[in-house]
């Protein structure tokens, strides 16, 4: 990595390092436009610049219980440049509760990774978990989908990469904690953190619960909150 200062290289691979911390995983609120259109149609609500912002803040403005269980969360472009209802930018909020935030890079960017030789202990993978297709009429259980994901994950990745962080992947919340957790302890070596960057399984609630309206909420984040702590509950004996 000859273009990477020793500095530079500690710092990329303590970034990797904190948003996958034990316990830790990322929020995946980097839906584009039309991402959200589909979302905030299944809750009937417009989608607006204002209203993409008002439930980006619903999840933005959890208490401090969500700090132990979220390292980072990855922004939509537009979200970078967005403020709270108090005027405070959505990256001030998020990095001075000592979460990271980053932003999405879509492909070109992950093919130049791949041609330069990028220095694989300061990245993180974001894949999909190994499941049967909606199509598909077998049922497979959490284990079998645990063993086919980690399978495929240590067939491909290299143990230099701190963390895997799966995406739920049209999962419903309940499927994608339940596989996570059997991704946790399937009975494979795994020298990776494997833990979460989810979308819709830690907003589907959330959304639910707004649905457009101001007094919703505060039952909004809580929905939020519930499904962060569900993730690693061991974690979170209080
Ligand atoms: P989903 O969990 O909704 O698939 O989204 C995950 C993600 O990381 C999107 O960037």
């Amino acid at each position: 990595f000859p273009t990477l200062s020793e500095a530079q290289k500690r710092e990329l691979h303590e970034t990797a390092l904190r948003i996958v911390s034990p316990g830790k995983g990322i929020l995946a609120a980097d839906e584009s436009v039309g991402s959200m259109a589909k979302r905030l149609a299944q809750v009937g609500v417009e989608n607006t610049e204002e209203n993409r912002r008002q439930f980006r803040q619903i999840l933005f403005s959890a208490d401090d219980r969500i700090n132990s269980c979220i390292g980072g969360v990855i922004f939509f472009h537009e979200t970078l440049y967005q403020h709270s209802d108090n005027g405070v930018p959505f990256v001030k909020l998020i990095r001075d509760r000592g979460i990271l935030v980053g932003v999405k890079v879509l492909a070109a960017v992950y093919k130049a990774m791949s041609d330069h030789h990028v220095y694989l202990e300061g990245t993180l993978l974001k894949p999909n978990m190994v499941t049967p297709g909606h199509s598909c009429p077998t049922k497979y259980s959490p284990e079998e989908v645990a063993m086919a994901s980690v399978t495929a994950m240590r067939r491909t990745v290299p143990p230099a990469v701190p963390g895997i962080c799966f995406l739920s992947g049209g999962q419903s919340e309940e499927e994608a904690s339940i596989h996570l957790s059997a991704i946790n302890n399937c009975p494979l070596a795994k020298p990776w953190v494997l833990t979460f960057s989810f979308g819709r399984a830690l907003q589907a609630s959330a959304l639910r619960a707004w649905r457009g309206h101001k007094e919703n909420e505060k039952t909004a984040t809580e929905q939020f909150i519930k499904r962060a702590e569900v993730l690693f509950p061991d974690m979170y004996c209080r």
